[in-house]
Formats: C-alpha cells, sequence, structure tokens
C-alpha cells in the first residue's frame, strides 16, 4: 500500500447493545486480493442503522461499526484488480464488520460490488444509492428460493428492456429510498402504469423518476383497489411495498391478483386467515457483498444506468458535522422526519 496513506482513520463505534457512539480510531485496511481501498466522501443513512442499535440485531460483536452507504475515491487496490483503478469515483453498498462498514473514512469492497460514479452526480448524491438500488433490483428480478426476489426478467438481461410492457405495477411508498429506485427500475422493465403512494409533495419527484399515476398515502388503504382499477383494468400481479408496515402489506395483499406477487422489504405481517394459494410473497434482502452472482449482477450493469440518466440518485438532506453527527442525525431517521431524500453526511468532516 503506498505510503502516503494513513495507517490508522477516524471511526464511529458503537460501544453496547443499544449503547452509545464514540468517534475513535480504526485501521485502515489492506485492499486484498481483488479488493479496492476506498476513501470514503460520503455515507448515507439507512432506517436499519438505527434498527441495528435499537433492536440490538444482526450485531455479532462490540463495538461494532454500522453503515452501508458510500460514496468514495479509490485509493489503493489490491492484486488482480482490472476494472478499477486509482483515483476513480465510485458507490458501494459496505458490511457491518470493522473492515468494510461504512461509517468511518476508509473502507474496502470488492471491484465486482462498486460501480463508478459519473461526473453529473456529486459524492452526496451517489451515497443515496446502493442499498436502495440492491434491495429494489433484488425484490423485483432475483431468483425467488434463493434470494427473495419475484425473478422476473432483468432490463439486462436478453429481452429484459420493456419485457412487462403495458403490465400495471403498483409501488407503495414511492418516495422512500427504496421505492424510488422500484420505479426506475420499472420504468426500464416496461411497465405501465407504474401506480405509486406517497404524500402529495412528493408527486412530482416520483413522476420524475417514471411514476405515471400518484395516489395520496394519506387517504387510508381501503379504497386503494378501486382506485387502481380507475387507471388500470388489468390484473395487478406486481406489487412493490417498500413501506411493507402491517397495513400497507394486508392492504397490498388484497388486491394483488392471482397468480401475482406482493415484494416485501420487512417481515411477512399478511393475517394467516387471508392468505391463500396462488399469491406468492417475496422478502428480498438488499445485500450485495453477501449475494453472490446476483449482487455481481446489479453491479455490471449500474455504472452504465447511471451514466445514462436510467437511474437517478436521491435528492439529498445533507448534515455538517461527519460521522459524529450520526447519533443524531439517525434520530431523524426514527422519528419518519424524513420525506423523498437521503440523509447524507460527509466522513471527511469528522473532528
Ligand atoms: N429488506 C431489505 O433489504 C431492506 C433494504 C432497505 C430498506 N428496508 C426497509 O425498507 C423500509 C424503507 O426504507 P427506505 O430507506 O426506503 O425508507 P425512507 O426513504 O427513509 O422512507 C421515508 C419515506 O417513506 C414514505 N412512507 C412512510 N410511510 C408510508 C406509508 N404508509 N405509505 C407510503 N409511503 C410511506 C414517506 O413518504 P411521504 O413523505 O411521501 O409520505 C417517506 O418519503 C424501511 O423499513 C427499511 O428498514 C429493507
Amino acid at each position: 500500500m503506498s505510503s502516503t496513506l494513513p495507517t490508522t482513520q477516524k471511526a464511529l463505534y458503537l460501544l453496547s447493545p443499544k449503547g452509545t457512539f464514540s468517534v475513535a480510531p480504526n485501521d485502515v485496511s489492506s485492499p486484498g486480493e481483488g479488493e479496492v481501498l476506498i476513501r470514503i466522501e460520503s455515507a448515507a443513512l439507512n432506517p436499519v442503522d438505527w434498527k441495528m442499535h435499537d433492536y440490538d440485531f444482526e450485531i455479532p460483536k462490540y463495538p461494532f461499526i454500522l453503515g452501508l452507504d458510500s460514496a468514495g475515491v479509490v485509493v489503493a487496490v489490491g492484486g488482480g484488480v482490472t476494472k478499477v483503478e486509482v483515483g476513480d469515483r465510485i458507490l458501494h453498498q459496505g458490511l457491518g464488520n470493522l473492515r468494510q462498514a461504512v461509517f468511518q473514512e476508509y473502507t474496502v469492497a470488492s471491484e465486482d460490488l462498486v460501480a463508478k460514479i459519473p461526473s453529473h452526480i456529486s459524492f452526496d448524491e451517489a451515497s443515496s444509492l446502493p442499498v436502495a438500488v440492491a434491495t429494489a433490483a433484488v425484490g423485483l428480478y432475483a431468483p425467488k428460493a434463493k434470494d427473495g426476489g419475484a425473478a422476473l426478467i432483468a432490463p439486462w438481461k436478453e429481452g429484459g428492456i420493456g419485457k412487462y410492457a403495458d403490465q400495471p405495477i403498483l409501488i407503495i411508498g414511492g418516495s422512500s429510498s427504496v421505492g424510488q429506485a422500484v420505479i426506475q427500475y420499472a420504468k426500464l422493465s416496461g411497465f405501465n402504469p407504474i401506480i405509486t403512494t406517497v404524500s402529495p409533495s412528493n408527486n412530482d419527484l416520483v413522476k420524475s423518476f417514471g411514476a405515471t399515476h400518484t395516489l395520496d398515502r394519506n387517504k387510508g388503504l381501503d379504497t386503494l383497489g378501486e382506485s387502481i382499477k380507475e387507471i388500470s383494468s388489468k390484473p395487478l400481479t406486481v406489487i412493490y411495498d417498500a413501506i411493507s408496515l402491517p397495513d400497507t402489506q394486508n392492504a397490498a395483499y388484497k388486491i394483488l391478483a392471482d397468480g401475482g406477487t406482493l415484494i416485501l422489504v420487512l417481515e411477512e405481517e399478511v393475517k394467516e386467515e387471508d392468505r391463500v394459494r396462488g399469491k406468492d410473497m417475496v422478502t428480498p434482502w438488499g445485500n450485495p457483498p453477501l449475494q453472490g452472482e446476483f449482487g455481481k449482477e446489479i453491479y455490471a450493469q449500474l455504472g452504465a444506468y447511471l451514466e445514462n440518466g436510467d437511474i437517478k440518485p436521491n435528492k439529498v438532506h445533507y448534515v455538517p458535522g461527519g460521522l459524529s453527527s450520526i447519533p443524531d442525525a439517525l434520530d431523524l431517521l426514527r422519528k419518519n422526519k424524513v420525506s423523498g431524500k437521503k440523509v447524507v453526511l460527509r466522513p471527511p468532516q469528522t473532528v
């Protein structure tokens, strides 16, 4: 590794179960075979960050470093790396461990799981994408049994672009980060109409991504079926519930057509007595670093989609103060104070 790179860095540690956070030093890792070392310029927050803290889940050992969404610059490459080079601007999804987490200044990733950031997208914007894109793409296109996807033909596969032309799709929560990415993949897949539930203040936002019809999510879920029939009389065989609270799941399941698939982002909560044969449910896990081949497929296409504007980033809500700002910023997500935006910070600003 270059002698100009630091050997230690600042990281935000979660010290104990449900406990406090503290900025302290961590080693800067050397990239292994096929890996790159990234200087993180921007990191974004996800609901899972506060959930892991508050519910003490998926954390094998303390102290622990959280953080999944990253955008930065390649500063060193390991042996055999051919797809990226030092100086490339890239985005990627981290993994919860001291070496690969994102709430620190440097991290490592496989060269197969990074995407180059085109010059028209800032680091802040780019950091809004990894988890959302992965969760959307896995949910729509990954194999059912293996990765929890609906097994639709992906737009990057032969015949995949526009494959579902003139079939309706409903996306519950189109202004969420995951929802925004689902709308954009649905557009690539040809779905039409693309119907989504949002607060009216986000109507223009979701239409800018490709939604054709918006339904006011504050009007309640009882009339969802009738509202959709006014837009399309075709069977609704794909619903992506990007919110997946018990009420949205149950409402979505009721209006799903026979033979259809309901894609959920949280655990299934559909009432046992309402379940029928022939209506499928899947729960994707948007985690390319642990997803093997499908994760690589997503990243093999992502750079081109960003370059040509097929996939656009979230609007961002930037918080100053670097890693130290994270504990308070997580409260914005915890208290549902974020609408249509991704909360982003810059690790190099940490004092
Ligand atoms: N399975 C996985 O791998 C995976 C991956 C990522 C996220 N998730 C989960 O997916 C959920 C969404 O994550 P996210 O990062 O996309 O969230 P987010 O961007 O923080 O969500 C905020 C948005 O949710 C919308 N919203 C909230 N309640 C709604 C409702 N009842 N109906 C419609 N829209 C609603 C709000 O819309 P308006 O402001 O327009 O009202 C707001 O824009 C979280 O529970 C998260 O933990 C799971």
